[in-house]
């Protein structure tokens, strides 16, 4: 049996929609995008959003409007994709790194200890779509003693007055805390639309505008708009039309548009959102039952009263082994046709980060629980029975690597 980590899904209603873009006469940015942007923003209930060709593309393009730049700090956990980091670094701050509680997400109390009067946005990670602690997050942006450290350089940081909270929820569409969908609880939230995530347009982000007064989120939805097409003043739909030629071009843009034929598979697959969490959810669960008999087994958290996960990832720890065994079973496991995979390798690992300085004995966490990940094939159309030869085969691997020694 041939297992992949994570297939895109793709049924006939996404093959529809996707051919009805392509006879459309209109391929790129167009009404596609539109609905695309206004069903995402009704979903997640914020007031507007942007779509843009990636969550890093859309991470960055927020912080640069924030003014965020050289000499400015950016608060991020060390136990992230490398992109997190990246557009901090491609608005040319420096991002800060922090470690991780047990449940994978940012440790709020070494956020707090982080913050300094370079501080301007802290963007925190819903990992594997278990969402942050964003009330403590929200308590430790709005203290006096915090907001007096601030240091507002641009008229949006003048206007805001504190840190700005985004968070990167390129794993969360669909997960809510405190009853609420996240996009709620932060400034600003960034999901991806990668072809790994819960909802894809092969490649593709969201920018979830959820600014507080005196910002206009629809507004700022629309400078978003024209600074993710190079700054253009008018899309390319609407200068495509006879007579309607001319345009300005303002500072400050990125070409970062997402094209109407990427758009429509996401649409697709967001109008059967319900169905597909319900899916990820029962792999989630038998995954659940099958191992939470074993108490070496350190199962990710599910959802409980106060959070709903989206179930992106099964990302299992296994206690007691070192990083040696972990490969040894992921080894096993591809030999025997299963896909598995390591979330996350802490960006200190990695040369781009270790030749900045960044060192892994800061982030004890973060180490730890990389040592022992591995993260098991998780997506809606994993059948029963693969999820049992999954499972028969990852206890075959302990039993032959880790029993046997
Ligand atoms: C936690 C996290 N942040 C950011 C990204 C970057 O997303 P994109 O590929 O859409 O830029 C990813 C993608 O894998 C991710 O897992």
């Amino acid at each position: 049996m041939k297992i992949p980590f994570s297939p895109p899904f793709i049924d006939k209603d996404v093959i529809n929609e996707v051919v009805d873009t392509l006879e459309s006469g209109w391929i790129t940015t167009g009404p596609k995008v539109a609905a695309l942007e206004r069903e995402v923003a009704e979903f997640v209930h914020c007031s507007a959003a942007v779509a843009v060709n990636s969550w890093t593309s859309g991470a960055t393009l927020a912080l640069r409007w924030f003014g965020i730049g050289e000499g400015d700090e950016v608060i991020v956990p060390a136990y992230t994709y490398c992109a997190t980091a990246i557009a901090v670094m491609d608005c040319g701050a420096t991002p800060i790194m922090v470690d991780i509680t047990k449940n994978l997400t940012i440790d709020t109390a070494q956020v707090e200890k982080a913050i300094t009067e370079r501080t301007k946005a802290i963007l925190p990670v819903d990992i594997g779509g278990v969402p942050c602690d964003y009330q403590s997050l929200r308590t430790i942006i709005s203290k006096p003693e915090i907001r007096n450290l601030f240091l507002a350089k641009t008229q949006p940081q003048l206007d805001l007055g504190r840190i700005l909270l985004v968070s990167d929820s390129a794993h969360s569409i669909g997960a809510k805390s405190e009853g609420r969908n996240i996009a709620e609880l932060v400034d600003i939230a960034v999901l991806s639309l990668h072809a790994v995530k819960n909802i894809t347009a092969a490649e593709g982000g969201m920018i979830c505008l959820n600014m507080p007064k005196p910002f206009n989120n629809a507004e700022l939805s629309a400078l978003l708009k024209i600074l993710s097409l190079n700054g253009q003043t008018k899309d390319a739909l609407t200068k495509s039309q006879a007579g309607g030629w001319r345009y300005d071009v303002m500072p400050g843009g990125m070409k970062i548009n997402m094209p109407d034929v990427n758009a429509a598979i996401a649409l697709a697959q967001l109008r059967k959102y319900d169905y597909l969490l319900a899916e990820r959810q029962r792999v989630h669960n038998r995954y659940c039952a099958a191992l939470s008999k074993y108490d070496w087994a350190m199962l990710p958290a599910g959802s409980d009263a106060s959070f709903q996960s989206s179930y992106h990832l099964f990302p299992l720890r296994i206690k007691g082994i070192g990083e040696e065994q972990r490969n040894e079973i992921i080894s096993y496991m591809a030999e025997r046709g299963i896909a598995t995979n390591v979330h996350y390798i802490p960006m200190p690992l990695l040369t781009l980060f270790r030749n900045k300085g960044y060192d892994i004995a800061d982030y004890p966490q973060s180490l730890a629980a990389y040592q022992h990940e591995i993260t098991l094939p998780l997506y809606p159309q994993l059948t029963d029975e693969q999820i049992d030869f999954i499972l028969d085969n990852l206890l075959a691997a302990y039993k032959a690597i880790v029993l046997s020694e």
